[in-house]
């Protein structure tokens, strides 16, 4: 049995979010500039074969088991359902999910439904063609809802969508958003934007306070509230009389750092104990330099002692993480 992952503050990592590359196929304004970044050099990437030892090291004798795949977008890294097939199989297995902008998503939702992933989270900010373009920079509005649609008929289930609401560019889509996932049976989740944006332009006054998307649902819909899930960021209502959830993630206004259980691997193999974090441990040194699991597990156990209360946007000892969201996996 593994031995848990405490921290100084007696929290229990039990999620692993493990970023599979830095490069994204949207421009997002909110996240990076529209000429992209500095991407990663491909050989200092994770190899397959590192991720799977990385994360087969955090299940044998870290009690990880959950497993959240991110980016940048990771579905444009090559061979994923291979990569999928072979984390589900471990032993013991993570349960395995992954978050995307939902493009691409159509082709391969399937065959990552039969490598073993159990569901996805897909980014939707709106739901207006040319505000899609205007917002991401690229006009792709339609792959995202194919994407959409051919998770839920896989399976990959519950689907969740996650908005980040900009006042002025798509507050007023609010309700809509809720209406387009309820209809189709996603779970529909409108996150505070943080600042992580590669550029360095958040605003916290142009940030959508959960308690104004909470009155905007409010307005359309009749929210019943549903008990938090143990460490879960989002909090959950259901809509009178449906089986249909509706949330917020509500990091700056509703920190819910105490009940953090999470740890982070970036795509080229750092680990960060918290999305804020300041500093990171190079496992890929560790792994290149031929260290064997009981080195790995040290690594990893000397990081999380170090592990800091949360973040402390809107305070004046907040600092930025050297490293933009697209880098860190989110
Ligand atoms: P579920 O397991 O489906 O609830 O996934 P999730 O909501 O944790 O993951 P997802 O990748 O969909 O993230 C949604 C939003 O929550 C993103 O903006 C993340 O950056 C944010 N988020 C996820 N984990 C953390 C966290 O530990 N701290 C903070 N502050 N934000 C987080
Ligand atoms: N603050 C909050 N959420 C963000 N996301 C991207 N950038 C930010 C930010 N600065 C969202 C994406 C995606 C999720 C993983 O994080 O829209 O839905
Ligand atoms: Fe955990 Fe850091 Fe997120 Fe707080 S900000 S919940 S400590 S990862």
């Amino acid at each position: 049995v593994p031995s848990p992952l405490v921290d100084r503050f007696g929290r229990v990592h039990t999620d692993l979010r493990v970023s599979l590359t830095d490069r994204c196929n949207l421009r997002c304004a909110y996240c990076m500039p529209a000429e992209g970044l500095d991407w990663l050099p491909k050989a200092g990437l994770l190899t397959d074969d590192e991720v799977v030892r990385l994360v087969s090291t955090a299940t044998r004798r870290l009690g990880i088991t959950e497993v959240r795949l991110t980016g940048g977008e990771p579905l444009l890294r090559r061979g994923l359902p291979a990569l999928v097939a072979r984390l589900t199989a471990l032993d013991p297995a993570p349960e395995l999910s992954l978050t995307t902008n939902g493009i691409g998503l159509a082709r391969c939702a399937e065959a990552l439904r039969e490598a073993g992933l159990s569901r996805v989270n897909v980014s939707l900010d709106t739901l207006r063609p040319e505000r899609f373009a205007a917002l991401t920079r690229r006009d792709r509005l339609p792959d995202v809802l194919d994407g959409l649609a051919a998770a839920h008929a896989a399976g990959l289930a519950p689907v969740k969508v996650n908005a980040v609401p900009v006042r002025g560019v798509n507050d007023d889509e609010i309700a809509d958003l809720a209406a387009f996932a309820v209809e189709r049976g996603y779970r529909m989740r409108f996150i505070e934007s943080m600042p992580l944006d590669a550029q360095g332009a958040w605003e916290r006054d142009r940030m959508v306070t959960a308690e104004e998307i909470l009155d905007r649902l409010g307005r359309r819909f009749d929210l019943v509230p549903v008990e938090r899930q143990d460490h879960a960021p989002a909090e959950e209502w259901r809509i009178a009389g449906t089986d249909a959830r509706v949330g917020v993630i509500a990091s700056v206004t509703r920190p819910f750092c105490g009940g953090c259980d999470r740890v982070r691997l970036t795509a080229d193999g750092q680990l960060r104990t918290c999305l804020f974090a300041t500093e990171e441990s190079d496992l890929r040194a560790l792994l290149r330099g031929g260290a064997d699991d009981d080195a790995l597990e040290a690594a990893w156990r000397t990081a999380l002692a170090g592990k800091g209360p949360g973040h402390a946007i809107g305070s004046p000892e907040f600092r930025r993480p050297d490293r933009p969201m697209s880098a860190i996996g989110g």
